[in-house]
């Protein structure tokens, strides 16, 4: 009789340190929907807003499988939800229909691949490393090679329903203000400070755990962002501002974000962004491009 998940979890919950061994017809999946079980790698603030959204039984999907490099906070989250912490991110590719990446760009590096050739989606928050256009090709690529899917969440900006449509006709400008607290940059001033101004690329390179929404911007538009990031002093929120000029007109928005406690650099709407995707893979009714 074949196993359940549930089966596996229970045999897994006394043998969470031993590799599962995959069964290599699961490594090449077609391509799975509706989405049932999901893994997490990275077990930080956003995987911890996602979870608690979890063990109040309103994501519409399981998250039971977490990898993190330390070993103790992937057992935390998975403690909350009966789950199952792995020691390596192979060790959970037999069992989930998709993989959220909540780690950091050298995790979407070193791991998304492996998620991939496994025929698993991936849905990942790191979406700076994607600001190298090479890794952002190779990654589609074995995603079409092996019928995945690579889901980019908005994150912490609003309004890129409206940038995805506008890119249909031509954009002719784009730009993206962010302003945050110098603490959450990891320095001390009293002064309004430019820490950077030029194209996203580079930002994203300077400041790849912060500017995340500009590589989102870049790719929604299909062009890189001129950005500017601000130390502010007089704010205690992450600010970003978009201005978008096109054949359609023009977009602007302000998003003023709240960080999650536990990591002031990250806000609470990009978790709550990778929740509403999670939510909306299994909602007959989706709103919004
Ligand atoms: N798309 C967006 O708008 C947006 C917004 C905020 C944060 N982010 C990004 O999402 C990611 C997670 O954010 P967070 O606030 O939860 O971070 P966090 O620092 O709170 O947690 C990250 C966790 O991942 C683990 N980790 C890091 N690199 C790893 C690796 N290579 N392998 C395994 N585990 C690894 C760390 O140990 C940590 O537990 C970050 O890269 C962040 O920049 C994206």
């Amino acid at each position: 009789m074949d196993k359940t998940v549930k089966d596996e979890l229970l045999e897994l919950k006394g043998n969470e340190y031993n590799s599962l061994l995959i069964n290599s017809a699961n490594l090449v999946g077609e391509h799975k929907h509706p989405v049932n079980i999901v893994g997490i790698i990275g077990c930080g603030a956003i995987a911890k807003i996602i979870t608690d959204y979890a063990v109040a039984g309103n994501l519409g999907v399981e998250t039971n499988f977490f990898y993190d490099q330390n070993l103790k906070k992937a057992k935390k989250l998975a403690a909350q939800v009966d789950g199952v912490a792995v020691r390596d991110v192979k060790d959970m590719l037999g069992h989930v229909d998709l993989v959220v990446e909540a780690a950091s760009p050298p995790a979407v590096v070193d791991l998304v691949p492996t998620v991939l050739q496994a025929g698993k989606d991936v849905m990942i928050m790191s979406l700076g490393a994607l600001m190298d256009f090479h890794l952002k090709d190779y990654l589609e690529d074995l995603a079409r090679q092996n019928n995945a899917h690579v889901y980019l969440p908005s994150g912490a900006l609003a309004g890129l329903d409206g940038v995805r449509s506008a890119a249909v006709g031509e954009i002719m400008e784009v730009s993206l203000v962010t302003r945050k607290n110098p603490l959450s940059f990891g320095i001390k001033t009293d002064q309004e400070t430019v820490l950077f101004e030029g194209k996203a690329g580079d930002a994203v390179r300077k400041f790849p755990a912060n500017i995340n929404v500009a590589a989102a911007l870049s790719i929604a538009c299909g062009r890189e962002a001129e950005v500017k990031i601000i130390a502010d002093p007089s704010v205690d929120y992450n600010c970003h501002q978009v201005h978008v000029v096109g054949d359609f007109g023009e977009i602007k928005t302000t998003t003023q974000n709240r960080s999650c406690v536990t990591n002031p650099k990250t806000s609470v709407l990009a978790a709550y962004s990778a929740i509403k995707l999670l939510k909306r893979f299994n909602q007959t009714l989706k709103v919004g491009t």
